[in-house]
């Protein structure tokens, strides 16, 4: 009896986080639940009290926490010790994810080119209303009616690259930072997870600055 062994080689996603990491938590249930093909090679903070990594180790995913907290290299030193990391995984430009949730670092242009259209972000705000930090705040304090959240393939500007997914929500009059953002977030957790589905069944096809989402897979 002849046995074939079929190689199925699946897409490495490595989630880089800083905190909490609720998004990262989303990814890795809808990963199991909805039987994404991708494979939840390693969670990587730069935070070694990051919540997340305890969430992570849970749910049976590799940790690895790459201390920025007295590192005293450059940027790019440091970002090279994520990369590394992340290729020790699998995690790699011809086979790889790459998903910021919550990583609270500035990414080094080199880092950003090694994976361009490989790396994914989710940001708290309708791009392009609202980029860099303090999104949810500038949004109420702004007294914009419509607010919600993005995710973008990430490019070398703050929360400029092409954007894949948007979900919307809607500013009360009441609102604070803290009950806006608490709804903003649960639309996070919907897309980012739809957003990492898409890209691990190959529907997105990215023209210049702008997506497109292909009924049919590659
Ligand atoms: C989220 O609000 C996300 O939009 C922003 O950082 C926060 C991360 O939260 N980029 P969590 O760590 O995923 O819970």
């Amino acid at each position: 009896m002849i046995v074939e062994k079929i190689q199925i080689n699946l897409l490495n996603l490595g989630i880089l986080i800083s905190g909490r990491g609720s998004n990262m938590e989303s990814i890795l249930r809808a990963i199991k639940k909805q039987k994404i093909p991708i494979n939840p090679a390693v969670v990587i903070s730069n935070n070694s009290d990051a919540i997340g990594l305890k969430i992570a180790q849970r749910l049976g995913v590799k940790t690895e926490i790459v201390e920025s907290r007295g590192f005293t290299g450059s940027r790019l030193d440091y970002d090279k010790k994520i990369i590394q990391v992340l290729s020790r995984y699998g995690v790699t430009e011809k086979n790889g994810l790459v998903c910021l949730a919550g990583f609270m670092r500035i990414i080094s242009p080199e880092f950003i080119r090694k994976y361009k259209n490989r790396m994914l972000n989710i940001h708290p705000a309708i791009l392009p209303s609202f980029p860099g930090l303090h999104a949810q705040r500038r949004a109420v304090e702004y007294g914009t009616r419509y607010s919600g959240c993005t995710v973008h393939f990430v490019d070398e500007g703050v929360d400029t690259g092409p954007i894949i997914l948007q979900a919307i929500v809607k500013v009360k009059d009441n609102d604070t930072e803290g009950t806006l953002s608490k709804r903003i977030l649960a639309k996070e957790h919907v897309i980012y997870p739809q957003a990492v589905k898409l890209f691990a069944e190959g529907k997105i096809k990215i023209t210049g600055r702008k997506t497109a989402i292909k009924s049919r897979g590659r």
